[in-house]
């Protein structure tokens, strides 16, 4: 008998996870170990991701304001997971979100989505915005925004084979404008691994991944970096880690054998 495919969720992946111990989160902490940019009412530390299996996994969700490493092989199902959170944040708490894409188009995006079991037309902002209209269409409309950065920087003539740092400082304030300035709570760079591949040299990518991390530390927004990393490692230049809160690593699994997708919570989030 025929059956309809099953929908994308990735909550399937968390159901059957293997989670490594994630430390709890203070209850109560203190206001002088906490961050400036955290919120300070001790309710407010851990924010539910809104996706119930992870929160479990997550032992309540992440810390606000934090940069999560979503790290894994190609199909392991990262894109799929950050959509989620991105639409979970919007249905059940209002918080608006946006979807940086480096890798797929916003029409491949926005149409994967379509396919998955938790999305909703409503949920949409935009997926078309250019270097003259992206701040002012995220600041006007609620929702989920998909934005393609290199049509962005292709509009300020940014997309060059050879990167130089006038280039990087115009790449950090147009990353500003994307998720600082603006006002989303939900942030999703897909990928970091590709904005890294710009630059031109080692020097360069840390330069890049240093000023990235002080923006993410004025940001009061939850961050998924999405890292294309390659077997056991989690990221591809070996430092992404150090401007992430906590990594979450997917893996594909094995299909002929059985073996399921999993998640797998590797460094402490708080
Ligand atoms: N939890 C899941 N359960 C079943 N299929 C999934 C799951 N997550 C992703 N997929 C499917 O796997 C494929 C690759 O997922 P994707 O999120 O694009 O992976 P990645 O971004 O890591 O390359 C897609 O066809 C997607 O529908
Ligand atoms: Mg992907």
């Amino acid at each position: 008998m025929a059956t309809e495919p099953a929908k994308t969720d990735a909550s399937a992946a968390v159901n059957k996870a293997v989670p490594v111990v994630v430390p709890a989160p203070p209850a109560t902490p203190a206001p002088a170990a906490a961050p400036a940019k955290k919120e300070d009412s001790a309710e407010k530390w851990v924010k539910p991701t809104g996706i119930p299996e992870l929160d479990f996994v997550l032992d309540g969700g992440l810390p606000a304001s934090s940069s999560i490493l979503l790290s894994g092989d190609a199909g392991a199902g990262k894109t799929t997971l950050a959509m989620q959170w991105l639409c979970a944040g919007y249905s059940k708490f209002k918080e608006n979100g946006i979807y940086i894409t480096m890798t797929e188009s916003t029409i491949t995006l926005v149409r994967n989505l379509k396919k998955t079991s938790f999305y909703d037309v409503n949920y949409m902002a935009s997926s078309d915005l250019t270097a003259e209209n992206f701040e002012t269409e995220i600041a006007a409309r609620p929702g989920i925004h998909f934005v393609d950065l290199r049509q962005i920087m292709e509009g300020i003539g940014l997309m060059k084979a050879e990167y130089t740092y006038e280039d990087l400082d115009f790449l950090i304030d147009t990353l500003f404008k994307l998720f600082v300035k603006s006002d989303v709570k939900r942030v999703v760079l897909d990928s970091i691994t590709a904005v890294a591949y710009l630059m031109k040299d080692e020097a360069m990518i840390r330069s890049f991944i240093f000023r990235f991390g002080k923006l993410i530390s004025m940001s009061d927004s939850n961050i998924m970096l999405i890292s294309e990393a390659k077997d056991e490692k989690d990221s591809v230049f070996g430092i992404e880690e150090f401007i992430s809160d906590g990594v979450i690593r997917l893996k594909y699994g094995d299909p002929e054998n059985n073996l399921p997708r999993t998640l797998n919570v590797k460094k402490s989030v708080v």
